[in-house]
This record gives C-alpha cells, structure tokens and sequence, in this order.
C-alpha cells in the first residue's frame, strides 16, 4: 500500500466518525471512491437503519462508468448479509470496481465474508489499512461482537490530592465548567449512563447531554439501587427521558421508567447482558467510587476518563487507583484530563 492510500482511509475513518452518536448499534463506517488519483464519490453510515457508507458513497458519484476503474476504500468489510438494508457486497459486485481497500474486518460472524466473495469475483481485494485506528473508532462495537459485552467507559473528576468527594458527600463540583460541558458532548455519543446509589441520592443528576445540542436522541440513563431505596422525586425517575432502575426486588414499568429486577448471582453480567438486549453498545459510568470499584474488580471496564482539578480536599472519598495504559493527556483549561484504556489498542 502507497501513502495515497492511507490518505484515502484516513478521510474515510474521518467520514466513519460523523456517526458517532448517531447509528450505533450499527458501526461506523466511511467510504470514498477514488478514480485516477481523485475522489469522485463519499459516504458514510449516518443514521441507523438507514443507507450503508458503500451505498451513500456509490450513490454519490456522478459518472457511474468510472467505477469499474476505480478503487473503493471502506473502513469496515463489506457486510455480506440482509439487515436492514440489502448486502453491500452485492451492490460492490454489480458495479466491480477495480480494486476495495478496507480498514478492519468484520469480526460479526452474520456480516462477514463479503471480502471473499468480492475476491472470488476478480476485485483485488486488500485489507488492515489503519487498522488500529479503525479497531479504536469502533471499539464499542467491536466490544460487543467479541465480548459479548457493551463497551464501559469511566468517568470521573478528582482532586489534585486524589478525592472524588467530601466525606460527607456534600461537594459537587470537582471539574471545571468547560469539563462538565465536555461531559455532556460525551452523553450525546453513548448508548447509556450510569450511576450508583449514593450518586443519585447526593447528587440528584439529570444525566441528559442538555448542555451540548445536536445529538439526535437521550442516553438511557441508568441507575443501580439493589433495594429500592431511592425517593422517586429525583430527577432520573421524572418520566422525561428513558430510564433504567436495576434491582433485586421487582419488575415494574411505568412512562419512560423500567425498574428491572436481576438476580444477585453473577448481578453485572446479567445486568449487562440486559443492556445489550436493549441495544446498548456503550455506558458511560459517571461514579461513584464503589461503583467503579464493582466492575474493576470483575475488569468489567474498558476505559477511563478523569478529570484532574488543580485544588485539593485534604481528606474524602478516594478516587480509584487509575489502572491500564494512559493512552493521552489534554489540558480543559485548568483541569487535567486523561485517558487510560485497559488494553492497549
Ligand atoms: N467526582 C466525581 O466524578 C464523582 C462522580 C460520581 C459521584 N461522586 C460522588 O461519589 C459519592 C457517592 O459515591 P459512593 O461510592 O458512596 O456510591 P455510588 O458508587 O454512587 O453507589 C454505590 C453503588 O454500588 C452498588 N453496589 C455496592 N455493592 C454492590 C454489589 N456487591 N453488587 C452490585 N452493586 C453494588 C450500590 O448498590 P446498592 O446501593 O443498591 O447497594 C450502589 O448503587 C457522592 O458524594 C458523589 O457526589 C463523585
């Protein structure tokens, strides 16, 4: 492969992120076209259920003759099988373009094989272009295909000397404002967002991406209260976005709120496997600490963001032990943050 075809990838991993938020559980996935060295056609997947990047991309181009001669860059194989819209490798096959470059394969076993079918039919087929930058774009929906698991990311704030809150679970703001409205961006591009007990009791958080429009739906929000003792006068139980309560006790709905009782064996296996029935790849979990300290201990997690204030507590409730590999580090005007994953990508 030449440097023009990693250029070519890149702007289709690029188009493949303007879905974020908007097609899981589908992946996302970029298409360019490329005649003699220019682009004469794009797409991307940019709502789920709707048209797939190969088609958007094909459709796009104004001469459609010159496909045979043209090479297809798709960031993710070709999906070989009817979902909601027909196989893309048909339509690849109708048109034959010379050659199909892909980023990653698909590692579902109902949408793969298009690669060999496109070979069989005398496309010069290639594939691993930027991969690892295609294996993180879609990291939530690699998560769950191959560990049968929505993608958990953490999120907290902490002070410089390590505290995520007072002991008497009165402060609320650790992170600065530009960091709390990132958050909201962050909610937007999940399926869920989580939080423990003692979170929703002391904090009372909405949970919603208010302060960062655009976003074409709500997460689920989600919260974990084993014995049912939450008031249902806090905000996650208002009825206004849907909402999850997970529970040992019972099964109950009522307008936009599911309490949904499990059992206490094997509790966040079901209670994931659960999720994922419902179509969620992601949860972003916003603490608190016991909660983390839950799923860390079973390695139930995948990534970490924490916001670093410049201030300090002296005393509170300690922030996890950050763990895994720090992947980056930014700066939100005075607040620190970095990103850990787990297992490097
Ligand atoms: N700085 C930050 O970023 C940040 C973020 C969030 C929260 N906070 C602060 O953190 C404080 C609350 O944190 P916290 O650690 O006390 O509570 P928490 O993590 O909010 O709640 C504890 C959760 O863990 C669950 N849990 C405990 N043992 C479990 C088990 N064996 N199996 C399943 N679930 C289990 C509890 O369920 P049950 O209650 O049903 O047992 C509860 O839902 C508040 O002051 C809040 O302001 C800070």
């Amino acid at each position: 492969m030449q440097e023009h075809d990693r250029l070519f990838m890149q702007r289709a991993l690029e188009l493949a992120r303007l879905g974020l938020g908007y097609v899981s559980p589908n992946p996302m996935v970029g298409c360019v076209v490329v005649h003699q060295g220019c682009i004469i056609g794009e797409g991307w997947h940019r709502q789920y259920g709707g048209a797939h990047a190969e088609v958007n991309a094909i459709e796009s181009v104004a001469d459609k003759s010159l496909l045979s001669q043209s090479t297809v860059y798709v960031s993710l194989e070709p999906c070989n099988h009817w979902g909601k819209t027909p196989p893309c490798t048909d339509l690849l096959l109708q048109h034959k373009p010379k050659r199909v470059v892909i980023c990653n394969a698909d590692t579902n076993p109902k949408a793969a094989g298009g690669l060999q079918r496109l070979a069989a039919a005398g496309i010069k087929v290639e594939a691993g272009l930027l991969e690892k930058e295609g294996r993180w774009l879609n990291r939530r929906f690699f998560a769950v295909v191959e560990q049968n698991r929505p993608y958990i990311i953490f999120k907290w704030a902490q002070t410089a000397d390590g505290y995520m809150a007072r002991s008497d679970y009165s402060s609320k703001w650790i992170s600065n404002a530009y960091a709390r409205q990132l958050v909201h961006k962050w909610r937007g591009e999940e399926d869920a967002i989580m939080v423990g007990r003692n979170t929703a009791r002391y904090d009372n958080p909405q949970l919603t991406n208010r302060d960062w429009p655009g976003y074409p739906r709500q997460p689920l929000r989600v919260v974990i209260d084993r014995q049912l003792l939450l008031p249902q006068s806090l905000h996650l139980f208002d009825g206004s976005h849907p909402s999850i309560c997970y529970n040992l006790k019972e099964d109950r709905e009522a307008h936009n709120l599911i309490f949904k009782k499990i059992p206490s064996v094997d509790f966040w296996q079901h209670l994931l496997q659960d999720l994922k029935g419902r179509g969620v790849q992601s949860v972003l979990i916003e603490g608190g600490p016991q909660l983390f300290a839950q799923l860390s201990e079973l390695g139930l997690w995948d990534e970490i963001r924490v916001f670093i204030a410049p201030h300090s507590f002296g005393s509170g409730l300690a922030a996890p032990r950050l763990q895994g590999h720090l992947l980056k580090t930014e700066s939100i005007h005075d607040n620190q943050l970095q990103w850990w994953v787990q297992k490097p990508f």
